[in-house]
């Protein structure tokens, strides 16, 4: 093969093998493949011109250049696999993971001290044949007071500041954000008999300037019994046992005479303080105590008013606030660290 055309051939080769091998990346190629192997392509040229020629030449040329063209596809793909390659092994060397780097830590959640603090309270209260119930927080006059037996006008309401929701419901009185859990003991005795035994966990609110020691929303929780012979006896032994599971097996309980309408009688509970005994430290402030809620017996107007037989009935309650019990277990001197979100603050428990 001599003539001009076998020349071509040769020519097209070592002009096409060289620019793959200096094409640098798959664009190239792809403009490469175009210019060679296209439909109207360099190869296709050469095998357009055949007609020109004599048959010998026709059949010498057209071999060669089919052999050519078989050639520049396997070196095509050849050099597609060796830029792949490359790439990867560039994009290796590059993004290289040093495995001796400390990883990057793992940031858990935790539980707020005050959910903490009424989990342990409820525990104490259900391992002792409590069961937990709840009510609701937005509530009918009915049975935040009247129901308490704290009628509208009573003196007694002054005990509690309350946040009004302008709202009437079914025709009756008015509602409003509990200001306590204790109505909660109004629906158990409505929808259960006697005997009776929960604890009432929840949110309550107050109209009142806050401080170090109140808050305008706090946790109670409110506990009910009613049996059959229970006397004051059963309730402070509830509380003592309680007390004594979250703050250590010396703790000892006060009750001073206090008045609450729906008690009778009536007491303030104090714990001697867990960190002094009873000396007098920092967390009592000198007292000695810790003021932890109201307690009493169920006045027997509201069992019966509920068709329990007073007669044969008595039943104690109490309500404890927990944000207290949770400052005298961290050891938080301002409640309303509790509820400003401050993960400072937050992140500590
Ligand atoms: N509900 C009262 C309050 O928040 C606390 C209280 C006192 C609850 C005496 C009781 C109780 O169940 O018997 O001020």
């Amino acid at each position: 093969m001599t003539t001009a055309a076998a020349t071509a051939v040769t020519q097209l080769r070592s002009e096409a093998l060289a620019a793959l091998e200096a094409a640098p990346d798959q664009r190239t190629l792809d403009a490469w493949r175009v210019e060679y192997l296209g439909r109207k392509g360099k190869l296709t040229g050469v095998l357009r011109g055949l007609a020109e020629l004599s048959i010998d030449e026709r059949k010498a040329i057209g071999a060669a250049a089919n052999a050519l063209k078989i050639e520049l596809e396997a070196a095509y793909d050849a050099r597609t696999e060796e830029l792949r390659h490359k790439s990867i092994s560039e994009a290796l060397e590059h993004g290289k993971i040093d495995i001796t780097l400390p990883a990057h830590p793992h940031r858990r959640g935790r539980l707020h001290p005050v959910t903490q603090t009424l989990r342990e309270f409820l525990e104490a209260f259900r391992s002792m044949g409590f069961s937990i119930v709840e009510g609701p927080e937005v509530e009918l006059d009915y049975y935040n007071f009247e129901a308490l037996r704290i009628p509208p006008d009573h003196p007694a309401r002054d005990m509690w500041d309350t946040l009004w929701v302008d709202y009437e419901k079914d025709g009756r009185r008015p509602m409003l954000l509990r200001t306590h859990t204790s109505p909660a003991q109004i629906r158990i005795m409505e929808e259960h008999k006697p005997p009776i035994r929960v604890a009432v966990p929840g949110r309550a609110y107050r109209f009142e300037a806050t401080d170090t020691t109140h808050e305008w929303m706090m946790t109670q929780v409110e506990v009910l019994a009613i049996d059959e012979g229970l006397s004051l006896a059963h309730m402070k032994g509830t509380l003592l046992g309680v007390m004594r599971r979250l703050f250590g097996s010396e703790r000892r309980i006060r009750l001073q005479c206090s008045y609450f309408p729906f008690v009778e009688p009536g007491a303030e509970v104090a714990m001697d303080c867990f960190v002094c005994s009873g000396a007098g430290c920092a967390t009592c402030h000198g007292s000695g105590w810790i003021e932890m809620g109201g307690a009493g017996m169920v006045h027997p107007e509201i069992l019966e008013n509920m068709g329990i037989d007073s007669s044969r009935y008595t039943g104690f309650a109490a309500g404890m606030g927990i944000e207290r019990l949770a400052m005298q277990l961290y050891g938080v001197p301002d409640m309303r660290y509790f509820y400003q979100n401050d993960l400072r603050v937050l992140q500590q428990f």
